[in-house]
């Protein structure tokens, strides 16, 4: 059975675990460290653990931070129980009603009113940063946040895409339009629920290091702890495919963010957004890993990208690979087409990205 822990929460460009599997069942051993600077949903540090090795993960998105620190530092189910109890005790929906007045008209279309109170009391209860218990709580609020409701009873909001939130003044005609209402959800049933069906399969006993942070700062952040990092696993932002902050802005929202879509307020770096900055941002990437890493690593990297032909990938890979200032060889590269198209699902007429590269190097 696949575990359930994976799909806690969905994230844009994700890679699914059998690709995190195949590379690290391949490329290390149990004890080995297996790092992902980009870990998005986590399924790299994830994964890791279930096979036995430990795992580092980092990015610079708190909604991948949050979810990929309740994963792999799950807490024991009856303690989440408990804290959802307190937490249903001390809600008084009269006092949220006001708030919820306050907010945008996106959220009165989006959630029903008495859901609405739960969810900004939950928001502004929940230590997520601070707690273990309370990361976990906040990670199932968020892959419950919003969804396709008629499908399942499991998402908050009106219809929505489960991947990415849409924008406020889209939504709102889009639901006017369909005549479609908010469901009526009780949000500490539904955190029950969820703690039940998640934890079907069991966490597994280690748990990961993650940090919420710029790529680059991770030679002084992983200083004292990077003795026999020989693997990484990863797949850096595609070239003009997605903004992390637009498309996850109701999910950042709920962690504590203004409530709307915003841009270059969690990082500044918005060269993978640039055909005439991409390479200098893989470039930065060569350079921390050249810093980061043991003798004879691995580094498999998935990149895709808008107009980026799959020669031009594994061309761009390896001449910023001199960033490295190690000797670097490619190993394999690999061409599959995508799938699924995320892009083309939730944004009609998007050119989006059509494949994606695999490359396996050695760095010595
Ligand atoms: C292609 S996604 C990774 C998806 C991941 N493999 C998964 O399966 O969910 C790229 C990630 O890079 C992160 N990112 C973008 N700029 C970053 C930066 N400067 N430092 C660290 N992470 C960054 C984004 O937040 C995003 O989560």
């Amino acid at each position: 059975m696949r575990h359930r822990f994976h799909a806690l929460c969905p994230y844009f460009a994700m890679f699914p675990e059998s690709f995190a599997e195949q590379w690290i069942a391949r490329l290390t051993k149990p004890g080995d460290v297996v790092l992902d600077p980009f870990c998005g949903r986590g399924t790299t540090p994830f994964q890791a653990l279930l096979m036995g090795r430990k795992a580092i993960g980092g990015d610079i998105n708190p909604v991948a931070y949050c979810v990929t620190r309740a994963k792999t530092n799950a807490p024991a189910p009856a303690v989440l129980r408990r804290r959802i109890t307190c937490l249903e005790n001390a809600f008084d929906s009269n006092q949220w009603e006001s708030k919820r007045r306050k907010l945008p008209p996106f959220f009165r279309y989006a959630y029903s009113p008495s859901t609405l109170r739960q969810v900004l009391f939950v928001r502004d209860r929940l230590r997520w940063r601070e707690s273990d218990v309370d990361c976990m709580l906040a990670a199932l609020v968020l892959g419950s946040l919003h969804g396709e409701c008629d499908k399942s009873s499991a998402y908050l909001s009106n219809q929505m895409p489960r991947t990415i939130s849409t924008k406020p003044d889209y939504s709102v005609r889009f639901w006017e339009k369909h005549g479609l209402r908010s469901p009526k959800r009780d949000i500490f049933a539904l955190l029950r629920d969820r703690v039940c069906f998640r934890y079907e399969t069991p966490p597994p006993d280690s748990r990961a290091t993650v940090l919420e942070l710029d790529f680059r700062d991770l030679p002084r952040r992983l200083a004292h702890s990077t003795n026999g990092l020989r693997c990484v696993v990863t797949s850096p932002p595609y070239l003009d495919t997605t903004n992390f902050e637009e498309d996850q802005w109701l999910r950042l929202w709920f962690l504590g963010g203004p409530p709307k879509p915003t841009y270059r307020r969690i990082s500044r770096d918005d060269r993978y957004e640039n055909p005439a900055f991409y390479w200098q941002f893989i470039a930065d990437m060569w350079r921390v890993l050249g810093c980061t890493l043991a003798l004879n690593a691995d580094v498999v990297i998935r990149l895709g990208g808008k107009n980026l032909s799959s020669r031009s990938i594994v061309d761009g890979l390896m001449d910023t690979s001199t960033f490295a200032r190690r000797k670097v060889k490619l190993i394999s590269s690999y061409v599959s087409r995508i799938r699924g198209r995320q892009t083309e699902a939730f944004r009609p007429g998007s050119q989006g990205c059509r494949f994606e590269v695999d490359c396996h190097f050695r760095v010595h």
